[in-house]
């Protein structure tokens, strides 16, 4: 079994439709780790020691938000200038994250079509997501194939926002049992939806 964390973030969780569904859905799980940080910090005042120990903690580092500005909630990027010091996660002596892996669950108000040098977006989604490939590259860990709603407020509630977060109990299932093939999702295409057979149902 993997120890998996779950760190959530939406700062106006009372207007979500679909991360509050997902944060639910994965709060539900046995044996995993959630987090709500904005419920943790809502100050934003981050204690880096305790985020550091549930890192060591912890094998997978799941990243649970809306995108925003292109980007994640501003919560998850002063965690990341605050949790993630020298010497912990990176630069001399700072191996405390290396062979974890992070992955990030995502929904997106635009199209997949719009994330395309062709579409409104101009770049894919997965560009967008480099600072966040990078920083988990630098320290040492794996980068999944990021879980992605796209068009997520057309989303009818029954149908595709049931599907994604069924997919994402799914995915955190799997992820806590060591039977995603990581491997083959990354191969397969560059991020992954709930209609992929690659995320195991139920056994
Ligand atoms: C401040 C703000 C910035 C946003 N930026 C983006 C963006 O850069 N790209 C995008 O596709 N959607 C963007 N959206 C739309 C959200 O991603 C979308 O509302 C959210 O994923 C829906 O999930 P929810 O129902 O859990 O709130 C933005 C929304 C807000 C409020």
């Amino acid at each position: 079994m993997a120890r998996v964390l779950v760190y959530y973030a939406h700062p106006g969780a009372r207007y979500s439709r679909v991360n509050t569904r997902m944060a639910k859905a994965a709060e539900q799980i046995d044996d995993i780790t959630f987090v709500d940080l904005y419920a943790r910090y809502p100050r934003q005042v981050i204690d880096a020691d305790a985020e550091q120990q549930l890192l060591r903690d912890h094998d997978v580092i799941v990243f649970q938000f809306p995108l925003f500005w292109y980007s994640t909630p501003s919560i998850i990027k002063e965690w990341q200038d605050l949790v993630l010091e020298q010497g912990f996660a990176y630069g001399k002596g700072g191996t405390e994250l290396a062979g974890k892996t992070m992955m990030l669950a995502i929904s997106a108000a635009g199209p997949e079509d719009a994330y395309t040098e062709a579409g409104y977006q101009h770049f894919s989604l997965r560009t967008f997501l480099t600072p966040l490939e990078q920083t988990a590259r630098l320290c040492k860990m794996r980068f999944a194939t990021p879980y992605v709603l796209y068009a997520a407020l057309k989303a009818e509630e029954d149908t595709q926002i049931a599907s994604h977060v069924d997919g994402y109990r799914r995915i955190l299932t799997a992820l806590r049992d060591d039977t995603l093939d990581l491997d083959a999702i990354e191969a397969a295409a560059p991020v992954l939806t709930c209609s992929s057979s690659l995320i195991p149902g139920d056994t």
